[in-house]
């Protein structure tokens, strides 16, 4: 769906999130959500900072896994997604940080494997995602699934691309502070959530939505798996859509 600005789509998308919180409450369930960072969900959470705050959503039993992490990353680290996902979310909220899931960037090489296959099974053991918000980077990638990731791939380390260094480095001061990899959930990982929301705002990314919408689906461009699932959603604005 298209809508005409970046803050009316963040509203509908933290609607469909707060409904299945509060129907999950009802029944006395843990909401499972998938959640991404960068600045494309921001307002989403902005908006579900106000339902929390103006209309009582409570985020007790809400349980979360973010998509990535940098590695190495130390959670307090400015740019750490640990800090991203506090200062925009988290701590505005009520949520039990026990019930935060964010892929560890101080893990030693040999254990990151290990840690990988049980943040998968942790999914797995509360039921699967209930729903996976996205971001999309200009190379094409979902989460941090590069070029190249394969559509069953799982939580793994990566290497990132030159551009999405280059795309972050003004959050880092420079691209060669940027961190060569991150941990991410896989493409396969992303999938086997029930309901899947792609948001993209602004032109500049008009390029790479028309590539995952319409182009042909290959692991050059990741998103474009996306176009396999039934449970997939893109929201996006007017400048993101423009050349569809
Ligand atoms: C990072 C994140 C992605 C995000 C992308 C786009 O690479 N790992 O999950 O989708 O940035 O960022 P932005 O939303 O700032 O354009």
């Amino acid at each position: 769906s298209v809508y005409p600005d970046p803050s009316t789509a963040s509203k509908v998308v933290a609607k469909r999130i707060a409904d299945i919180i509060r129907k999950k409450q009802e029944n006395g369930e843990n909401a499972i959500l998938g959640l991404a960072t960068g600045a494309t969900p921001v307002k989403v959470y902005a908006e579900l900072i106000r339902l929390h705050k103006e209309e009582g959503l409570s985020f007790k039993n809400v349980i979360t896994f973010n998509l990535d992490e940098y590695y190495p990353m130390q959670p307090d680290a400015a740019q750490s997604y640990v800090t991203f996902m506090n200062k925009n979310l988290f701590d505005h909220v009520d949520i039990e940080r026990a019930n935060v899931n964010i892929p560890d960037g101080t893990l030693a090489v040999d254990a990151i494997n290990a840690a990988c296959e049980a943040y998968e099974q942790k999914i797995t053991d509360l039921g699967g995602l209930d729903i996976q918000i996205l971001g999309i980077g200009r190379t094409g990638h979902i989460g941090f699934n590069e070029p190249g990731s394969a559509p069953n791939s799982g939580t793994r380390v990566v290497t990132l691309d030159d551009l999405t260094r280059r795309d972050a480095s003004r959050d880092f001061g420079g691209k060669e502070n940027v961190p060569r990899k991150a941990i991410t959930m896989g493409v396969g990982t992303i999938f086997k959530a029930r309901e899947i929301i792609l948001m993209a705002w602004s032109g500049n990314k008009a390029e790479i939505i028309k590539k995952a919408v319409e182009g042909e689906i290959s692991s050059e461009i990741p998103a474009t798996y996306l176009q396999l699932s039934d449970n997939v959603e893109f929201i996006l604005d007017t400048e993101s859509a423009s050349l569809l």
